[in-house]
């Protein structure tokens, strides 16, 4: 039953939370008059060297005082003796735990966000250097139109965009104080909760007891966008795997991102975007588990509510490995511009630009589609790439056609056409960089 029910194993990660949480709680009780000063300086006295103990390997952790809460307690009152024992005035685990749930998931967010800034920092630099190369872009893994790698490059950060917005929006919800919620209906004491909300950084109490025990939507969001960012990392990831492929050739993962085979010496695999590939399922996997702990939860507190740490923490720890690596693994990559170009040249990628010409030369669309598939398969029999067909053969399907249609039969001068907001032009590209790089210098200004 002990071993069962401690969550000491996992929950001891929180012990600086509930400190700053217990420092914050007695200091209210003293200002309020129910604590004595003495007390109160006996008990952040304690707990401040507990922490240090702590932090030395030097505290003893036991099972057989089930949380972090009762250890650190039990800690305090060996330490200081009966006011030790008055810390828990007016409160309860159930506030406590939903308090240092807050504290440590507003961090952590914070630093996923720092990581995020860092990681699409380094995406619009890549993205700069690589403004005018050009790629096939692709829709069904088919050779659609060819794009700029730049503009590739910036859709990744598009991603990573709406990720830390997400992030950011959720650190709202969760910046809000339960302490005072007690075991679920509050507390008789005249607590001050605008004061302790205050000292520990929240940016408002909460407003209802029973819900402030029992919710953990906060904990939902946060896997839910931390599941969004390893999807757009994953697809990301898939990409890198594919292009590094033999077949493909576009890029090389750097040697420090890859492993031999032990049994093909020729082999050099992408492991690293593969593990961040795969890593995105036990990270989904947690969101599901937070989401069917709270299922049919009535209210207040249920003891159900113990097996949400696991959970995030792993979320936590899966994300931020996963940011670091990737942020590390994006500048090594060697793209092949060559090999990306030949290929973009290959597929024929130019057909809708004759179209649009032609439709520019006043040819109904559907008509211009139609003649330019049999451009397609006269140059598919002929072994030509579209720009290779001569002007009076072109005009036998395209009679509207004139010299000036080579400037867009190029793949150069199709991503050039593509010259609007949002579009894959070489200038555009180099203009959404600026517009990114201003986004994230206002993040570093608003962060102070
Ligand atoms: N370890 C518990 C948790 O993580 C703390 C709250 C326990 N409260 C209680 N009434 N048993 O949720």
């Amino acid at each position: 039953m002990e071993k069962f029910s401690a969550s000491i194993g996992f929950d001891n990660r929180l012990y600086q939370q509930d400190i700053a949480g217990s420092i914050a709680h007695a200091r209210m009780l003293y200002t309020q008059g129910i604590l004595s000063r003495k007390d109160f300086s006996d008990i952040e006295a304690g707990l401040l060297e507990i922490r240090t103990e702590i932090e030395n390997g030097e505290f003893d952790w036991t099972d057989a005082l089930e949380d972090v809460h009762m250890n650190i307690e039990q800690g305090l009152t060996d330490k200081i003796g009966e006011a030790g024992k008055k810390l828990h005035t007016g409160r309860s685990r159930n506030d406590q735990i939903a308090t240092d749930m807050r504290l440590y998931l507003r961090d952590e967010v914070d630093q996923i966000c720092t990581m995020l800034t860092n990681l699409q920092h380094v995406l619009v630099d890549v993205a700069e250097q690589e403004a005018s190369t050009l790629l096939p872009g692709f829709t069904h893994m088919q050779t659609a139109q060819p794009v700029t790698l730049g503009h590739h490059i910036l859709a990744w950060n598009e991603m990573f965009q709406r990720d830390y917005e997400r992030f950011q929006d959720c650190r709202k919800r969760i910046n809000v104080c339960p302490l005072g919620s007690a075991a679920l209906a509050g507390t008789s004491y005249p607590i001050d909760r605008k004061m302790t909300g205050d000292e520990l950084g929240f940016d408002s109490v909460s407003a209802n007891s029973l819900d402030a025990v029992s919710d953990r939507d906060f904990l939902v969001e946060f896997a839910a966008h931390a599941s969004l960012m390893m999807v757009h990392l994953s697809r990301i990831c898939e990409e890198l795997v594919w292009w590094s492929s033999e077949a493909y050739s576009f890029l090389d993962l750097g040697d420090g991102f890859c492993t031999g085979s032990s049994i093909m010496p020729q082999k050099k695999n992408p492991d690293i975007a593969e593990l961040i590939r795969g890593k995105c399922g036990r990270v989904n996997g947690s969101l599901v588990s937070i989401l069917m702990l709270m299922k049919g939860q009535p209210l207040a507190y249920n003891r159900d509510n113990q097996e949400d740490k696991e959970p995030v923490f792993d979320i936590v720890d899966t994300v931020r490995m996963c940011l670091d690596v990737f942020t590390q693994l994006v500048p090594v990559i060697t793209f092949h511009r060559d090999k990306m170009e030949a290929a973009a040249a290959k597929g024929y990628a130019t057909a809708t630009d004759l179209a649009d010409y032609l439709v520019m030369k006043n040819v109904p669309f559907r008509d211009a589609h139609e003649a330019v598939g049999k451009v397609v398969g006269y140059a598919v029999e002929q072994e030509l790439s579209l720009s290779d067909i001569d002007l009076e053969q072109l005009q036998v399907f395209c009679p509207a056609a004139e010299q000036d249609v080579y400037e867009i039969l190029s793949i150069q001068g199709s991503v050039r056409s593509r010259d609007h907001v949002g579009g894959t032009a070489p200038g555009r590209v180099r203009q959404a960089v600026v517009e990114a790089r201003k986004f994230l210098h206002a993040r570093k200004t608003k962060a102070g």
